[in-house]
């Protein structure tokens, strides 16, 4: 297989407000697709940067007392950290405020001048007498000429819906300083789109663009291309343009130049070739691809006036410019407040980033359609599947082989049909990755699962463990479940990067990472199985709501407003249970608390919540029933340790005497904590 040559982005972020939810709806799909290509051998290079210029990010400093560069710095630490909580991989994160991203925007600016495709011309805009300064659409406001609204912005009413130009506002006003704004003329730099028509005619079709996009783009060509004003005057917050005292490029100008930007600094640290993928001949001789994951909202500035700018000073264009759709929250577009408005940083902070890398991925497909994250699904879709069949599959098998087999796996008969079943689940996931049907790929995989799950349910492990006469059967299908989990974490690795890394390293004691060539061969040892993930508690993410409420209502409110009437009955239930009437230290030393070892565990017939212990107290044996049957199965328990009342009186129960109690913790169900002393406890050790 030869090695592909990829270059991939995604948007710059604009560096005046955090990351959230639906800015990560791009870059988990970025990071999936990169992760994919390079487990496949591929090179891949994913680059990115804050986009730092601009009008609203020179305000926004100057409101908090600060340069426009102390600002981005601030922000560039806070993305940077944002995106590396969500295990975002990028080669390099760099800033548009750079002197790479200056060089190629004279570079691309001036190509585009020497070709005839700039022309300056005067335009009449608002100029805010106070301020001194032009005012963008988004900076003037005033009445709404169609149905008189008040306060409405200079593009478009929001009550309305007309559109208009700033100039139509009756009463306008600066939103800046309140002056009324002043018409005033001044000279602006164009780029001649309207001469590249025919060249994106061509372009704006597949692969190109999607399909979807491209009806769209064919509509917007045939409605006519106006010129592209790419100029700003002072004041203002970007490169000043070379041969134009007091002209700035316009920040969508030298956004898109930042990618270039961007992987200049990565291939100087790294030595990698810029022109192999930029230069047009080169780039075409030695077929480097160069791909741009954006949001539908700038498709306009993606596959109109990026290819159009390229292609005119003589640069290569992207083999694909890949669009997603918008991200909604339990329906609705996301908003600050329904507390709905979800920063990257409150999810880190209560959630576990892989939940929503899979639920996203679970939710993704190659198209434009919006995604909604619904979070009562999100807890059920990711406990069923990342815990209820993946990461159970693992903990199910593994214990089996580590306490019977000193973790070796044995096969009986060939593994032929094994790796050939293998094979044939990795390739068609591998084409669903490609397509970035990412969707189709999880349920492929998570048939997979099931398949795998009901092998082992089948086979009755915990029936052949009884019987050291079946020990080969019992090693066998273990073995089979755990070549299985490979392949799922294989599979998975793109989605789930940091508990794919755990399993190759931990549990099959690799010492790298798995690439997609690992899927297939079986395994032949494990090391002891450790806990892999945890379940979703929809208490997680009520306090994750709770973090985004807007400020001004007190956190109490903000809960009950942020909660959907369901989860409110839910959070109803108190978390924790009223603290029982107090007790004396001498009534508490009278509590005989030890280390315990649990000899033996064992399902007892016709109970539904208990297991019968045998625990060793380092000398003598107790018999006690725990009601953790919910959270344990029997081989998870035994050889481990836990902490119980030794002498607490012996009660007779309906399976027969209890002698003594183990405590465990959590609020129920599956989650229930035996506690595991650390290492070096001993049984019948006192606990203090
Ligand atoms: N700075 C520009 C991009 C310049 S690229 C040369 C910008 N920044 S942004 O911060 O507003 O958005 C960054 C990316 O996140 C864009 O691709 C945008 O579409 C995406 N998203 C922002 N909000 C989103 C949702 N609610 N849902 C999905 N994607 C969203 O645009
Ligand atoms: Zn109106």
């Amino acid at each position: 297989m030869t090695k592909r040559r990829i270059l991939v982005t995604s948007a710059l972020p604009y560096a005046n407000g955090p990351i959230h939810l639906g800015h990560l709806v791009e870059y988990i799909q970025t990071d999936i697709w990169v992760r994919f290509q390079k487990m496949r051998g591929n090179e891949c290079w994913y680059v990115c940067a804050d986009d730092t210029h601009g009008t609203p990010i020179m305000l926004r400093a100057e409101k908090e007392g600060i340069t426009p560069e102390q600002l981005i710095d601030r922000v560039w630490k806070e993305h940077k950290a944002d995106f590396d909580g969500f295990l975002v991989g990028f080669d390099n994160y760099y800033s548009t405020n750079s002197p790479e991203t200056k060089h190629y925007a004279d570079d691309i600016y001036l190509k585009l001048k020497a070709a005839g495709l700039i022309e300056v011309r005067a335009v009449e805009q608002y100029y805010d007498p106070v301020k001194e300064m032009f005012l963008p659409d988004r900076f003037i406001k005033g009445e709404c000429p169609k149905c008189h609204a008040k306060d409405q912005y200079g593009d478009s009413c929001e009550v309305c819906g007309t559109t208009y130009q700033p100039t139509d506002l009756l009463n306008p006003y600066s939103a800046v300083s309140g002056a009324t704004p002043v018409r005033k003329q001044s000279d602006h730099h164009f780029f001649k789109l309207g001469a590249c028509t025919d060249f994106l005619r061509g372009w704006i079709r597949p692969p190109q663009v999607q399909p979807e996009a491209a009806n769209k783009l064919i509509e917007w060509l045939d409605a006519g291309l106006s010129d592209w004003d790419i100029s700003r005057d002072a004041p203002y917050f970007g490169f000043e343009i070379p041969g134009a005292p007091g002209k700035y490029y316009y920040v969508w100008l030298d956004a898109p130049i930042g990618y270039m930007g961007s992987f200049r600094n990565l291939c100087d640290t790294r030595g990698i070739d810029f022109d192999a993928f930029w230069d047009r001949q080169k780039a075409a001789a030695e077929k480097t691809e160069l791909y741009h994951f954006i949001g539908k909202d700038i498709l306009y500035f993606h596959a109109l006036f990026w290819p159009a700018e390229l292609e005119s000073a003589g640069y290569r264009t992207p083999t694909s410019v890949f669009a997603h759709g918008f991200l909604t929250v339990n329906g609705t577009k996301m908003s600050k407040s329904r507390g709905t408005f979800i920063t990257a940083s409150s999810f880190l902070k209560n959630l576990n980033p892989e939940w929503l890398r899979y639920y996203f991925a679970a939710k993704l497909g190659a198209g434009i359609d919006d995604i909604d994250l619904n979070l009562e699904d999100f807890v059920a879709r990711v406990n069923a599947d990342l815990v209820g069949k993946y990461v159970n599959i693992a903990s199910r098998a593994a214990g089996f082989i580590t306490k019977h087999f000193d973790g070796t796996l044995a096969y009986t008969g060939d593994t032929w049909a094994l790796t050939a079943q293998a094979g044939a689940a990795a390739a068609q996931v591998q084409e669903a990755y490609e397509a970035r049907e990412y969707g189709q790929a999880l349920r492929h995989i998570m048939s997979v699962a099931d398949r795998i799950n009901e092998e082992f349910d089948r086979a009755q492990p915990w029936v052949l463990a009884k019987d050291e006469g079946r020990r080969a059967e019992l090693q066998d299908i273990c073995s089979r479940t755990l070549h299985g989990f490979k392949l799922l974490s294989v599979l998975l690795a793109p989605v789930l990067p940091a508990t794919a890394r755990r399993v190759a390293r931990e549990l099959f004691g690799l010492d790298r990472d798995f690439l997609w060539s690992d899927a297939i061969e079986p395994p032949q040892r494990i090391n002891a199985y450790r806990h892999l993930m945890t379940r979703v508690d929809q208490r997680q993410v009520d306090a994750m709501l709770s973090d985004n409420a807007p400020d001004t209502v007190s956190t109490k409110e903000a809960q009950s407003r942020a909660r959907h009437p369901e989860q409110q009955q839910r959070a109803s239930k108190p978390l924790v249970e009223p603290i029982a009437e107090t007790i004396g230290i001498d009534d508490f030393a009278k509590v005989d608390l030890r280390v315990a070892r649990i000899a033996k565990a064992e399902h007892v017939d016709g109970a539904e919540k208990l297991l019968r212990l045998t625990l060793d107290l380092g000398g003598e044996t107790r018999n006690v029933f725990a009601g953790i049957k919910s959270a344990y199965s029997p081989e998870q328990l035994e050889g481990r340790l836990t902490v119980m009342v030794a002498n607490l009186a012996p009660r007779k129960m309906k399976f027969g005497v209890s002698e003594g109690m183990v405590l465990a913790a959590g609020p129920g169900g599956k989650e229930l904590f035996i506690l595991n002393p650390d290492s070096g406890a001993e049984p019948g050790m006192k606990v203090k």
